[in-house]
């Protein structure tokens, strides 16, 4: 099974967790868009979909689901989403896309995050893929100073502006052995809006596509 076989499944694994008139919380990214695409087509009826990102937005009036402001749903009972990593504990890396800020405020206000992908993104140790880290843009050279202090070895995504105007810088190198505590002292950097690392808010639920199948896989925590 290619690998865009193994997205359309993941994501197709993840609609026995919506229920109809729901308003569910929906990420970033290809995965997800397989995901909407799959909702769209589905038999469900939802109220409507907190989104994570101007990119997910439109594909969720492509599908002809309606778009709610966070400010005014609540807490969400779901939120779906990709990740560019994964462990088998739930913790994540995610912003390949460069949605992570929103895509964490959306997973923070969501009492279930069922994360899906596909099985080459499963791995016992983070970090091989770069970690990415949202930063006010006068920051920029400041942050990365402070991220090779830590190990790490940032690499501007030049020519990349989030939805919230501001820059990314890839973290390569960087081995994550606590999750917890890197996520903690990347954030506490001033000038960083978000680092991409869900340890403190992970995945509750895993869903991994593989040539056998979709696997799911129950969190315990990091
Ligand atoms: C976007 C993300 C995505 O979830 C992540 O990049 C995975 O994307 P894809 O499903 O396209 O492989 O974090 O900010």
């Amino acid at each position: 099974m290619d690998t865009r076989a193994k997205k359309r499944a993941a994501a197709e694994a993840a609609l026995r967790y919506v229920e109809d008139d729901m308003v569910l919380g929906i990420g970033t990214g290809s995965t997800v868009e397989e995901f909407i695409g799959a909702l769209g087509a589905s038999r469900v009826r939802v109220r409507g979909a907190v989104s994570s990102s101007a990119a997910t937005s439109a594909r969720l009036r492509d599908a002809a689901i309606p778009e709610i402001d966070l400010n005014s749903a609540g807490d969400l009972p779901l939120y779906v989403d990709g990740a560019d990593q994964a462990t088998p504990h739930g913790v994540l890396i995610k912003g390949g896309g460069g949605a992570l800020t929103r895509e964490k405020i959306v997973a923070a206000a969501s009492s279930r995050f069922v994360c899906i992908i596909d099985d080459r993104k499963l791995v016992d140790l983070l970090g091989a893929f770069p970690l990415p880290v949202e930063v006010i843009p006068m920051a920029r050279s400041y942050v990365a100073r402070r991220v090779v202090a830590l190990g790490g070895e940032p690499v501007w995504r030049q020519g990349f502006v989030t939805d919230n105007g501001n820059v990314i810088l890839d973290v390569h190198n960087l081995r994550i052995e606590d999750p917890v505590a890197l996520e903690a002292r990347i954030d506490a950097i001033a000038g960083v809006v978000t680092v991409g690392l869900f340890a403190r808010r992970g995945a509750d639920e895993l869903l991994v596509a593989g040539d056998d199948g979709v696997r799911r896989i129950a969190v315990s925590g990091p």
